[in-house]
Protein backbone atom coordinates (compact mmCIF):
# COMPACT_ATOMS: atom_id res chain seq x y z
CA UNK A 1 0.00 0.00 0.00
CA UNK A 2 1.10 3.72 -0.92
CA UNK A 3 1.53 6.41 1.84
CA UNK A 4 -0.60 9.06 1.76
CA UNK A 5 1.06 12.35 2.77
CA UNK A 6 -0.67 14.01 5.34
CA UNK A 7 -1.14 17.41 3.64
CA UNK A 8 -3.27 15.84 0.85
CA UNK A 9 -5.01 13.41 3.17
CA UNK A 10 -6.22 16.31 5.12
CA UNK A 11 -7.67 17.28 1.41
CA UNK A 12 -9.00 13.94 0.44
CA UNK A 13 -12.23 13.67 1.07
CA UNK A 14 -12.72 9.92 -0.03
CA UNK A 15 -14.40 8.93 3.56
CA UNK A 16 -14.14 4.46 3.65
CA UNK A 17 -10.93 4.51 1.30
CA UNK A 18 -8.17 2.86 3.15
CA UNK A 19 -5.05 4.71 3.63
CA UNK A 20 -1.54 4.00 5.22
CA UNK A 21 -0.01 7.39 6.97
CA UNK A 22 3.33 7.70 8.47
CA UNK A 23 4.72 10.53 10.61
CA UNK A 24 5.12 10.92 14.09
CA UNK A 25 3.35 11.70 17.24
CA UNK A 26 2.69 15.14 18.53
CA UNK A 27 0.07 14.35 21.51
CA UNK A 28 -2.03 11.63 22.69
CA UNK A 29 -4.77 11.92 24.51
CA UNK A 30 -7.97 9.73 24.89
CA UNK A 31 -9.83 7.97 27.66
CA UNK A 32 -9.89 3.91 28.57
CA UNK A 33 -12.33 3.08 25.59
CA UNK A 34 -10.80 5.52 22.76
CA UNK A 35 -7.61 7.06 21.92
CA UNK A 36 -6.75 10.00 19.72
CA UNK A 37 -3.12 10.43 18.46
CA UNK A 38 -2.40 13.34 16.59
CA UNK A 39 0.22 12.62 13.86
CA UNK A 40 2.59 14.61 11.78
CA UNK A 41 4.77 14.01 8.71
CA UNK A 42 6.35 17.39 8.04
CA UNK A 43 4.07 17.89 4.69
CA UNK A 44 2.30 20.24 6.34
CA UNK A 45 2.17 22.01 10.01
CA UNK A 46 -1.59 20.30 10.47
CA UNK A 47 -1.82 16.95 11.81
CA UNK A 48 -4.02 14.17 11.30
CA UNK A 49 -5.74 12.57 14.01
CA UNK A 50 -5.61 9.32 14.26
CA UNK A 51 -8.93 7.64 16.45
CA UNK A 52 -7.87 3.79 17.70
CA UNK A 53 -10.45 1.89 19.60
CA UNK A 54 -8.89 0.58 22.83
CA UNK A 55 -9.13 -3.28 23.34
CA UNK A 56 -6.75 -5.88 24.25
CA UNK A 57 -4.59 -5.68 21.34
CA UNK A 58 -4.50 -1.88 20.69
CA UNK A 59 -3.61 -1.46 24.57
CA UNK A 60 -0.33 -2.95 24.47
CA UNK A 61 0.86 -1.06 21.29
CA UNK A 62 -0.47 2.63 23.23
CA UNK A 63 1.67 2.23 25.70
CA UNK A 64 4.69 2.48 23.42
CA UNK A 65 2.71 5.52 21.21
CA UNK A 66 4.45 8.39 22.95
CA UNK A 67 5.19 12.14 21.91
CA UNK A 68 8.05 11.91 19.41
CA UNK A 69 7.64 8.08 18.58
CA UNK A 70 7.12 7.05 14.53
CA UNK A 71 4.27 5.16 13.18
CA UNK A 72 2.73 3.57 10.36
CA UNK A 73 -1.02 3.38 10.64
CA UNK A 74 -3.66 1.72 8.14
CA UNK A 75 -6.66 2.73 9.02
CA UNK A 76 -10.23 4.54 7.16
CA UNK A 77 -10.24 7.78 5.59
CA UNK A 78 -13.64 8.81 7.80
CA UNK A 79 -15.22 12.44 8.16
CA UNK A 80 -14.34 13.95 11.16
CA UNK A 81 -17.23 14.47 13.67
CA UNK A 82 -14.74 16.75 16.01
CA UNK A 83 -14.26 20.59 14.74
CA UNK A 84 -10.62 21.75 13.54
CA UNK A 85 -10.20 19.06 11.32
CA UNK A 86 -12.55 17.77 8.16
CA UNK A 87 -11.06 13.99 8.09
CA UNK A 88 -9.55 11.44 10.44
CA UNK A 89 -8.34 8.11 10.11
CA UNK A 90 -9.88 5.24 11.97
CA UNK A 91 -7.04 3.17 12.72
CA UNK A 92 -6.97 -0.43 12.08
CA UNK A 93 -3.56 -1.78 12.49
CA UNK A 94 -0.60 0.43 14.04
CA UNK A 95 2.86 -0.51 13.51
CA UNK A 96 5.47 1.70 16.17
CA UNK A 97 8.37 2.13 13.64
CA UNK A 98 10.58 4.21 16.77
CA UNK A 99 9.66 4.29 19.97
CA UNK A 100 10.46 7.53 21.50
CA UNK A 101 10.88 6.92 25.46
CA UNK A 102 8.93 9.94 27.50
CA UNK A 103 12.03 9.79 30.55
CA UNK A 104 14.29 10.67 27.66
CA UNK A 105 12.92 12.27 25.15
CA UNK A 106 13.23 15.97 25.23
CA UNK A 107 10.43 17.68 23.27
CA UNK A 108 7.28 17.24 25.50
CA UNK A 109 3.94 18.78 24.78
CA UNK A 110 4.62 21.74 26.30
CA UNK A 111 5.88 24.83 25.71
CA UNK A 112 9.75 24.87 25.20
CA UNK A 113 11.86 28.31 24.76
CA UNK A 114 13.57 29.05 21.84
CA UNK A 115 17.06 29.04 23.84
CA UNK A 116 16.42 25.19 24.79
CA UNK A 117 15.39 24.18 21.88
CA UNK A 118 18.51 25.48 20.08
CA UNK A 119 20.66 23.19 22.52
CA UNK A 120 18.57 20.89 20.95
CA UNK A 121 18.74 21.46 17.18
CA UNK A 122 19.43 17.90 16.40
CA UNK A 123 15.55 17.90 17.23
CA UNK A 124 13.79 21.19 16.96
CA UNK A 125 12.54 20.43 13.46
CA UNK A 126 10.04 18.18 14.93
CA UNK A 127 8.39 20.93 16.27
CA UNK A 128 5.24 23.12 14.90
CA UNK A 129 7.47 26.33 14.50
CA UNK A 130 11.09 25.00 13.22
CA UNK A 131 8.82 22.81 11.02
CA UNK A 132 6.89 26.07 9.43
CA UNK A 133 10.35 27.78 9.39
CA UNK A 134 12.02 25.09 7.25
CA UNK A 135 9.13 24.72 4.72
CA UNK A 136 9.26 28.61 4.40
CA UNK A 137 12.57 28.58 3.53
CA UNK A 138 12.58 26.13 1.06
CA UNK A 139 10.03 28.37 -0.02
CA UNK A 140 11.73 31.19 0.19
CA UNK A 141 14.59 29.67 -1.62
CA UNK A 142 12.59 28.31 -4.57
CA UNK A 143 10.90 31.69 -5.26
CA UNK A 144 14.51 33.91 -5.19
CA UNK A 145 15.90 31.36 -7.96
CA UNK A 146 12.32 31.98 -10.08
CA UNK A 147 12.57 35.38 -9.34
CA UNK A 148 16.13 35.46 -11.20
CA UNK A 149 15.45 32.43 -13.99
CA UNK A 150 11.92 34.10 -15.00
CA UNK A 151 13.80 37.76 -15.82
CA UNK A 152 16.77 36.29 -17.82
CA UNK A 153 19.45 35.66 -14.78
CA UNK A 154 21.68 32.75 -15.12
CA UNK A 155 22.97 31.31 -11.31
CA UNK A 156 26.76 31.29 -11.27
CA UNK A 157 28.87 29.29 -8.62
CA UNK A 158 31.07 31.14 -7.04
CA UNK A 159 33.99 29.70 -5.51
CA UNK A 160 33.85 29.00 -0.95
CA UNK A 161 37.63 28.90 -0.97
CA UNK A 162 39.43 31.74 -2.41
CA UNK A 163 42.22 33.88 -1.81
CA UNK A 164 40.86 37.33 -1.81
CA UNK A 165 39.12 39.53 0.40
CA UNK A 166 35.82 40.96 -1.40
CA UNK A 167 34.63 43.27 1.15
CA UNK A 168 37.95 44.01 2.26
CA UNK A 169 36.89 44.13 6.28
CA UNK A 170 39.49 41.68 7.16
CA UNK A 171 37.00 39.36 8.93
CA UNK A 172 38.26 36.23 7.14
CA UNK A 173 37.77 32.32 7.92
CA UNK A 174 41.42 30.87 7.08
CA UNK A 175 41.91 27.83 5.30
CA UNK A 176 44.81 25.49 6.16
CA UNK A 177 46.39 21.85 5.97
CA UNK A 178 49.56 23.60 7.60
CA UNK A 179 50.43 21.51 10.99
CA UNK A 180 49.17 24.08 13.66
CA UNK A 181 51.76 22.81 16.27
CA UNK A 182 54.45 23.01 14.10
CA UNK A 183 53.68 26.38 11.36
CA UNK A 184 56.71 26.53 9.01
CA UNK A 185 57.82 30.12 8.98
CA UNK A 186 59.65 32.50 6.10
CA UNK A 187 63.40 33.93 7.32
CA UNK A 188 61.84 36.98 8.76
CA UNK A 189 59.10 35.25 10.71
CA UNK A 190 56.12 35.09 8.55
CA UNK A 191 54.30 32.09 8.00
CA UNK A 192 55.48 30.20 5.36
CA UNK A 193 52.31 29.61 3.14
CA UNK A 194 53.91 28.53 0.43
CA UNK A 195 54.16 25.08 2.03
CA UNK A 196 50.70 25.41 2.31
CA UNK A 197 47.94 23.61 0.38
CA UNK A 198 47.68 26.22 -2.36
CA UNK A 199 50.83 27.91 -1.99
CA UNK A 200 49.27 30.92 -0.78
CA UNK A 201 46.87 32.00 1.90
CA UNK A 202 43.59 30.71 1.80
CA UNK A 203 40.14 31.67 3.40
CA UNK A 204 36.45 31.12 3.55
CA UNK A 205 34.58 33.58 1.07
CA UNK A 206 32.92 36.94 2.54
CA UNK A 207 31.10 37.45 -0.85
CA UNK A 208 30.82 35.76 -4.38
CA UNK A 209 30.45 40.01 -5.89
CA UNK A 210 33.96 39.72 -7.37
CA UNK A 211 33.70 36.44 -8.83
CA UNK A 212 29.88 36.93 -10.21
CA UNK A 213 31.43 40.72 -11.49
CA UNK A 214 33.48 38.35 -14.28
CA UNK A 215 30.33 36.52 -15.11
CA UNK A 216 28.31 39.44 -15.53
CA UNK A 217 30.97 40.55 -18.07
CA UNK A 218 30.27 38.21 -20.63
CA UNK A 219 26.64 36.87 -19.43
CA UNK A 220 25.18 39.96 -18.81
CA UNK A 221 22.58 39.10 -16.01
CA UNK A 222 24.07 36.69 -13.19
CA UNK A 223 23.49 35.94 -9.92
CA UNK A 224 24.97 33.83 -6.87
CA UNK A 225 23.45 31.84 -4.00
CA UNK A 226 26.11 30.56 -1.87
CA UNK A 227 27.14 30.12 1.56
CA UNK A 228 29.02 32.82 2.86
CA UNK A 229 31.40 33.25 6.02
CA UNK A 230 32.71 36.45 8.11
CA UNK A 231 34.68 35.72 11.57
CA UNK A 232 33.00 39.41 12.79
CA UNK A 233 32.86 38.09 16.41
CA UNK A 234 29.47 40.50 16.56
CA UNK A 235 27.42 38.26 18.84
CA UNK A 236 23.76 39.76 18.05
CA UNK A 237 20.41 38.65 16.95
CA UNK A 238 21.32 39.82 13.29
CA UNK A 239 24.76 38.17 12.72
CA UNK A 240 25.93 34.82 11.86
CA UNK A 241 29.23 33.44 11.02
CA UNK A 242 28.19 31.10 8.51
CA UNK A 243 24.79 32.49 6.55
CA UNK A 244 23.62 32.50 3.16
CA UNK A 245 23.54 35.71 0.36
CA UNK A 246 22.01 36.43 -2.94
CA UNK A 247 24.13 38.26 -4.97
CA UNK A 248 22.94 39.57 -8.68
CA UNK A 249 24.92 41.10 -10.88
CA UNK A 250 24.57 43.32 -13.80
CA UNK A 251 25.96 44.86 -16.83
CA UNK A 252 24.70 48.13 -18.63
CA UNK A 253 22.50 49.56 -15.44
CA UNK A 254 23.25 51.75 -12.89
CA UNK A 255 22.58 52.18 -9.07
CA UNK A 256 18.76 52.97 -10.23
CA UNK A 257 18.29 49.68 -11.79
CA UNK A 258 19.74 48.15 -8.73
CA UNK A 259 17.45 49.62 -6.34
CA UNK A 260 14.24 48.82 -8.68
CA UNK A 261 15.81 45.07 -9.37
CA UNK A 262 16.04 45.13 -5.34
CA UNK A 263 12.83 45.99 -4.35
CA UNK A 264 10.98 44.15 -6.94
CA UNK A 265 12.67 40.70 -5.72
CA UNK A 266 11.62 41.92 -1.86
CA UNK A 267 8.27 42.31 -3.24
CA UNK A 268 7.99 39.54 -5.29
CA UNK A 269 9.55 36.95 -2.46
CA UNK A 270 7.17 38.26 0.18
CA UNK A 271 4.69 38.10 -1.95
CA UNK A 272 5.17 34.41 -2.59
CA UNK A 273 5.29 33.73 0.85
CA UNK A 274 1.89 34.78 1.45
CA UNK A 275 0.32 32.91 -1.66
CA UNK A 276 2.49 29.46 -0.98
CA UNK A 277 3.28 29.59 2.87
CA UNK A 278 0.33 30.98 4.20
CA UNK A 279 -0.80 28.18 6.96
CA UNK A 280 2.61 28.00 7.75
CA UNK A 281 2.63 32.14 8.14
CA UNK A 282 -0.31 31.80 10.23
CA UNK A 283 0.86 29.18 12.85
CA UNK A 284 3.53 32.09 12.87
CA UNK A 285 1.72 34.65 13.31
CA UNK A 286 -0.23 33.31 16.37
CA UNK A 287 3.14 32.61 17.86
CA UNK A 288 4.07 35.81 17.57
CA UNK A 289 0.81 37.12 18.96
CA UNK A 290 1.01 34.83 21.96
CA UNK A 291 4.86 36.00 22.95
CA UNK A 292 3.88 39.86 22.28
CA UNK A 293 1.09 39.19 25.05
CA UNK A 294 3.97 37.81 27.59
CA UNK A 295 6.36 40.78 27.25
CA UNK A 296 6.42 43.24 30.37
CA UNK A 297 7.33 46.36 27.44
CA UNK A 298 3.55 48.13 26.33
CA UNK A 299 5.88 48.28 22.34
CA UNK A 300 4.02 45.88 20.17
CA UNK A 301 4.77 44.83 17.10
CA UNK A 302 2.80 44.69 13.82
CA UNK A 303 0.88 41.57 13.33
CA UNK A 304 3.39 38.73 10.89
CA UNK A 305 0.81 38.94 7.92
CA UNK A 306 0.07 42.68 8.27
CA UNK A 307 3.60 43.93 8.29
CA UNK A 308 4.18 41.41 5.28
CA UNK A 309 1.46 43.06 3.77
CA UNK A 310 2.41 46.42 4.66
CA UNK A 311 5.77 45.84 2.55
CA UNK A 312 4.24 44.89 -0.27
CA UNK A 313 1.69 48.12 -0.93
CA UNK A 314 4.15 51.11 -1.09
CA UNK A 315 7.20 51.77 -2.69
CA UNK A 316 10.67 52.36 -0.67
CA UNK A 317 11.70 55.58 0.36
CA UNK A 318 14.74 56.61 -1.78
CA UNK A 319 16.63 59.26 -0.02
CA UNK A 320 20.81 59.42 0.31
CA UNK A 321 22.92 59.23 3.01
CA UNK A 322 23.56 62.78 3.29
CA UNK A 323 19.72 63.38 3.84
CA UNK A 324 19.34 60.80 6.23
CA UNK A 325 22.25 62.09 8.60
CA UNK A 326 20.21 65.36 8.67
CA UNK A 327 17.21 63.50 10.03
CA UNK A 328 18.64 61.48 12.58
CA UNK A 329 20.90 64.60 13.73
CA UNK A 330 17.41 66.26 15.06
CA UNK A 331 15.58 63.48 15.65
CA UNK A 332 14.77 63.13 19.48
CA UNK A 333 16.77 60.01 20.42
CA UNK A 334 19.91 61.46 19.18
CA UNK A 335 19.15 65.25 20.58
CA UNK A 336 18.50 63.64 24.05
CA UNK A 337 21.33 61.34 23.87
CA UNK A 338 18.88 57.92 23.63
CA UNK A 339 20.92 56.03 20.75
CA UNK A 340 23.41 54.22 22.10
CA UNK A 341 25.59 55.66 19.04
CA UNK A 342 24.96 59.38 18.99
CA UNK A 343 25.24 60.77 15.83
CA UNK A 344 27.87 63.62 15.95
CA UNK A 345 27.57 64.96 12.17
CA UNK A 346 28.24 63.61 8.28
CA UNK A 347 30.99 60.45 8.17
CA UNK A 348 29.15 58.41 11.12
CA UNK A 349 28.79 55.35 10.29
CA UNK A 350 25.08 54.17 10.60
CA UNK A 351 23.96 51.13 13.25
CA UNK A 352 20.66 48.89 13.14
CA UNK A 353 19.42 51.42 15.61
CA UNK A 354 19.95 54.37 13.58
CA UNK A 355 18.46 51.98 10.37
CA UNK A 356 15.62 51.39 12.63
CA UNK A 357 14.43 54.68 13.63
CA UNK A 358 14.38 55.60 9.68
CA UNK A 359 12.53 52.97 9.21
CA UNK A 360 10.26 52.24 11.88
CA UNK A 361 9.58 55.63 13.47
CA UNK A 362 10.26 58.09 10.43
CA UNK A 363 9.20 56.94 7.46
CA UNK A 364 7.21 53.78 8.54
CA UNK A 365 7.90 51.89 5.30
CA UNK A 366 11.59 50.19 3.95
CA UNK A 367 14.16 52.64 3.63
CA UNK A 368 16.75 52.82 0.34
CA UNK A 369 19.86 55.13 1.19
CA UNK A 370 22.20 55.57 -1.13
CA UNK A 371 25.50 57.92 -1.99
CA UNK A 372 26.86 56.75 1.43
CA UNK A 373 30.78 58.44 2.19
CA UNK A 374 33.28 56.31 0.49
CA UNK A 375 35.93 55.41 3.50
CA UNK A 376 32.69 53.63 4.97
CA UNK A 377 32.39 51.15 1.87
CA UNK A 378 33.94 48.86 -0.10
CA UNK A 379 37.12 49.46 -2.64
CA UNK A 380 34.48 48.68 -5.70
CA UNK A 381 32.04 51.17 -5.48
CA UNK A 382 31.19 53.68 -7.95
CA UNK A 383 32.96 57.06 -7.11
CA UNK A 384 30.37 59.98 -7.49
CA UNK A 385 32.06 63.59 -8.67
CA UNK A 386 31.98 65.14 -5.32
CA UNK A 387 35.14 62.83 -4.39
CA UNK A 388 33.67 61.90 -0.96
CA UNK A 389 30.51 59.70 -1.75
CA UNK A 390 30.24 56.62 -3.34
CA UNK A 391 27.04 54.77 -5.38
CA UNK A 392 26.53 52.57 -2.61
CA UNK A 393 22.22 51.90 -1.59
CA UNK A 394 21.55 50.03 1.35
CA UNK A 395 18.20 48.78 1.88
CA UNK A 396 16.61 48.77 5.68
CA UNK A 397 13.64 47.21 6.61
CA UNK A 398 11.85 46.99 10.02
CA UNK A 399 12.89 45.12 12.85
CA UNK A 400 16.07 43.85 10.84
CA UNK A 401 18.00 47.23 9.63
CA UNK A 402 20.43 46.49 6.73
CA UNK A 403 19.04 43.76 4.83
CA UNK A 404 20.40 44.39 1.41
CA UNK A 405 23.60 46.31 0.57
CA UNK A 406 25.00 47.03 -3.05
CA UNK A 407 26.47 49.59 -5.46
CA UNK A 408 27.23 50.69 -8.93
CA UNK A 409 30.54 49.24 -9.27
CA UNK A 410 33.43 51.19 -10.59
CA UNK A 411 34.43 50.34 -13.94
CA UNK A 412 37.08 53.03 -14.73
CA UNK A 413 40.32 51.26 -14.48
CA UNK A 414 42.15 53.93 -12.99
CA UNK A 415 39.56 54.72 -10.32
CA UNK A 416 39.50 51.26 -9.08
CA UNK A 417 43.20 50.86 -9.26
CA UNK A 418 43.80 53.94 -7.31
CA UNK A 419 41.36 53.15 -4.78
CA UNK A 420 42.93 49.78 -4.71
CA UNK A 421 46.20 51.44 -3.84
CA UNK A 422 44.67 54.00 -1.52
CA UNK A 423 42.96 50.95 0.89
CA UNK A 424 46.34 48.88 1.04
CA UNK A 425 44.64 46.14 -1.01
CA UNK A 426 47.70 44.01 -2.36
CA UNK A 427 47.60 44.61 -6.03
CA UNK A 428 48.47 40.70 -6.62
CA UNK A 429 45.93 39.82 -5.25
CA UNK A 430 43.05 41.60 -6.99
CA UNK A 431 44.77 41.49 -11.25
CA UNK A 432 42.44 39.78 -12.44
CA UNK A 433 39.66 41.70 -10.94
CA UNK A 434 41.26 45.07 -12.45
CA UNK A 435 41.69 43.56 -15.83
CA UNK A 436 38.26 43.36 -16.56
CA UNK A 437 37.88 46.98 -16.42
CA UNK A 438 40.99 46.91 -18.78
CA UNK A 439 39.25 44.74 -21.72
CA UNK A 440 35.15 46.03 -22.51
CA UNK A 441 34.18 47.60 -19.32
CA UNK A 442 30.72 48.41 -18.84
CA UNK A 443 28.54 50.40 -16.44
CA UNK A 444 27.41 47.40 -13.81
CA UNK A 445 26.04 46.78 -10.61
CA UNK A 446 24.57 44.57 -7.69
CA UNK A 447 23.70 43.89 -4.51
CA UNK A 448 23.74 41.04 -1.58
CA UNK A 449 20.83 40.13 0.43
CA UNK A 450 21.19 38.22 3.46
CA UNK A 451 18.81 34.97 3.43
CA UNK A 452 18.94 34.88 6.89
CA UNK A 453 17.50 38.29 7.70
CA UNK A 454 15.16 38.05 4.81
CA UNK A 455 14.21 34.65 6.43
CA UNK A 456 13.98 37.01 10.42
CA UNK A 457 11.98 39.22 8.29
CA UNK A 458 9.28 37.06 6.99
CA UNK A 459 9.06 34.78 9.78
CA UNK A 460 8.80 37.15 12.36
CA UNK A 461 11.29 35.55 14.56
CA UNK A 462 13.88 37.62 16.55
CA UNK A 463 16.94 35.66 16.97
CA UNK A 464 18.90 34.89 13.37
CA UNK A 465 20.03 31.32 15.21
CA UNK A 466 16.15 30.43 14.96
CA UNK A 467 15.91 30.43 11.09
CA UNK A 468 19.11 28.54 10.17
CA UNK A 469 19.17 25.34 10.79
CA UNK A 470 22.67 25.10 12.94
CA UNK A 471 24.13 28.49 13.31
CA UNK A 472 27.32 29.28 13.54
CA UNK A 473 28.22 31.91 15.56
CA UNK A 474 31.29 32.77 17.98
CA UNK A 475 31.67 30.19 20.76
CA UNK A 476 29.30 27.99 19.03
CA UNK A 477 29.41 24.75 17.40
CA UNK A 478 27.69 21.86 17.84
CA UNK A 479 25.98 19.61 15.52
O1 LIG B 1 26.53 44.56 2.91
P1 LIG B 1 27.33 43.32 2.63
O2 LIG B 1 28.58 43.11 3.39
O3 LIG B 1 27.60 43.35 1.06
C1 LIG B 1 28.37 42.49 0.36
O4 LIG B 1 28.90 41.50 0.79
C2 LIG B 1 28.41 42.82 -1.11
N1 LIG B 1 29.51 42.04 -1.70
C3 LIG B 1 27.10 42.50 -1.73
C4 LIG B 1 27.04 42.82 -3.21
O5 LIG B 1 26.98 43.97 -3.55
N2 LIG B 1 27.08 41.81 -4.05
O6 LIG B 1 26.39 42.06 2.85
C5 LIG B 1 25.19 41.93 2.14
C6 LIG B 1 24.08 41.47 3.06
C7 LIG B 1 23.77 42.41 4.20
O7 LIG B 1 22.94 43.47 3.79
C8 LIG B 1 23.10 41.48 5.18
O8 LIG B 1 21.74 41.26 4.80
C9 LIG B 1 23.84 40.18 4.97
O9 LIG B 1 24.44 40.25 3.70
N3 LIG B 1 24.86 39.96 5.99
C10 LIG B 1 24.77 39.10 7.02
N4 LIG B 1 23.78 38.26 7.37
C11 LIG B 1 23.98 37.49 8.46
N5 LIG B 1 25.11 37.50 9.20
C12 LIG B 1 26.13 38.32 8.88
N6 LIG B 1 27.26 38.31 9.60
C13 LIG B 1 25.98 39.17 7.74
N7 LIG B 1 26.78 40.08 7.13
C14 LIG B 1 26.09 40.55 6.08
MG1 LIG C 1 26.54 46.18 4.13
Amino acid sequence: MRRTEIKSLLQSRDYGNEVLVQGWVRTKRGSKNVSFIALNDGSTINNVQIVVDVDDNSAAILEKVNTGAALSVVGELVESAGSGQKVEVHAKNIEVLGIANPDEYPLQPKKHSLEFLREKAHLRYRTSTFGAIARIRHNMNFAIHKFFHDRGFFNIHSPIITGSDAEGAGEMFQVTTLNLKDIPKTYDGQVDFRQDFFGKAANLTVSGQLEAELAALALSKVYTFGPTFRAENSNTVRHLAEFWMIEPEFAFGDITDDMNLAEDMLKYVIGYALEYCMEDLSFLSNRQAEEEKSKKTDERSMELIEKLRFVLDKPFERLTYTEAIDILMNSKPNKKKKFQFVIEGWGADLQSEHERYLVEKHFQKPVILTDYPSNIKAFYMKQNDDGKTVRAMDILFPQIGEIVGGSQREENYEKLYNRIKEMGIPEELMWWYLETRKFGTVPHAGFGLGFERLMLFITGMSNIRDVIPFPRTPMNLEF
